[in-house]
């Protein structure tokens, strides 16, 4: 077995349980992972409220020393948010639409990027999507076409959720400021599996969380916002941790925090925080290009073997341009997904097509076990 898949693998008991080849959609969870939940709980008994102040904001801090460090930001651009829409709509709501109306979006965006200047119709806000030519990628010349002086922002993707397509992040924000606009980009199917740096690529925002490749789970996103962009927005979804005091609880003054903390609106959940920082902590420890190296060899391995099986996954035609989320397009994916359910195999549907995401945990044998019984539900 691949040494780095060999040390790894003990420290996630859940791997035992079935063959989980479903981190786009869930990482699985650490042993490290459930003993800092435990640790919280642990805490919060203990300490009560006290904790908060000698323990938690401790917690806090560190977390968003880990995410900076993932994404080679500072600390105090990082605000921490309990989802992506939460996070979007923070900075929806500090933008106005009345000279730049445009929101250069993608049909390859997870849902909730759209959704959120769709709600903001009403603000102004045109939500312009770029079409995709093969529900791969999208071209970066749309991206060029798109963007004019009427552009507010560009929000898009890192990785595709379903095609697993690595956009040119650097590119797209280099588009978007040539035009005077901002580049926000949801990283959460990218920060963990693929090395990130903001500061090269030059984006405004970048938002990705615990969900998938971090390994922290539910309940916890990390916003990065430009140092220079900070002062300049203001939000107006917003709460008493976006205060500059926040413990002198003035209710009739409101200066915003002069770092990213004006992005949080308040107090959040600390056991997320707790699972996030261990997940953070194993995919630091063992390097982000070391997990990017492996998860991008049994990608390819497990697209030899499809392949080999007379299978066709829907893929880019450059594998470096591919992250760990191989696209099977199939008849009938929920059918397919409950058969391989029943064998104690988990992938996960999106319409149309089967998602398949090995990390650096799994192992050659379970891309084959996978292929195998995708040939028998397919056959039915
Ligand atoms: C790319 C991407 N963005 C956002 C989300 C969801 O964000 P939220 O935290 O708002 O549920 C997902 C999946 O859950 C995703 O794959």
């Amino acid at each position: 077995m691949n040494t780095l898949t060999q040390q790894w693998r003990p420290e996630f008991p859940g791997l035992a349980e079935s063959v989980y080849l479903n981190t786009c959609s869930l990482g699985q969870l650490s042993r490290r992972g459930a003993a800092a939940v435990n640790r919280f709980l642990d805490l919060w008994m203990r300490h009560g409220a006290s904790a908060w102040y000698e323990l938690w904001l401790g917690e806090l801090a560190d977390t968003r020393a880990r995410f900076a460090r993932l994404i080679n930001a500072q600390p105090h651009e990082v605000a921490i948010l309990p989802s992506v829409g939460v996070a979007l709509s923070v900075i929806a709501s500090s933008l106005d639409y009345r000279q730049r109306p445009d929101v250069i979006v993608t049909e390859m965006d997870f849902p909730t990027i759209p959704y959120q200047w769709m709600a903001r119709n009403r603000e102004g806000a045109q939500v312009r999507f770029l079409p995709t030519p093969d529900r791969v990628q999208v071209p970066l010349a749309a991206f060029a076409e798109a963007i004019t002086g009427r552009t507010a922002l560009v929000a898009t993707t890192h990785v595709f959720f379903t095609s697993g397509w690595v956009q040119d992040i650097a590119a797209i924000s280099r588009l978007a400021h040539e035009q005077g606009a901002l580049a926000l980009i949801d990283g959460y199917q990218a920060a963990g599996q693929i090395p990130v740096d903001v500061k090269a690529a030059d984006v405004d925002v970048y938002i990705s969380g615990g969900l998938k490749w971090l390994l922290g789970g539910p309940g916890i996103v990390l916003m990065y916002v430009k140092e220079a962009l900070i002062e300049q927005l203001r939000p107006t979804t917003t709460g008493w941790f976006a205060a500059k005091d926040m413990f002198k609880f003035n209710p009739d003054r409101f200066e915003m925090a002069e770092d990213a903390r004006r992005f949080e609106p308040g107090t959040p959940a600390m056991a997320a925080v707790y699972a996030a920082n261990a997940g953070m902590g194993i995919i630091e420890e063992i390097g982000v290009d070391a997990v990017h190296a492996r998860t991008q060899a049994l990608a390819a391995d497990l697209h030899a073997r499809l392949r080999r099986a007379g299978l066709e996954p829907r893929l880019p035609d450059d594998p470096a341009r591919h992250a760990g989320i191989t696209a099977l397009p199939v008849a009938d994916p929920p059918a397919v997904v409950k058969a391989l359910k029943a064998q104690k195999i988990i992938i996960d549907y999106r319409p149309g097509l089967l998602r398949l995401s090995p990390y650096f945990y799994n192992t050659e044998e379970e891309n084959q076990i996978l292929v195998d019984a995708l040939l028998a539900a397919l056959d039915q």
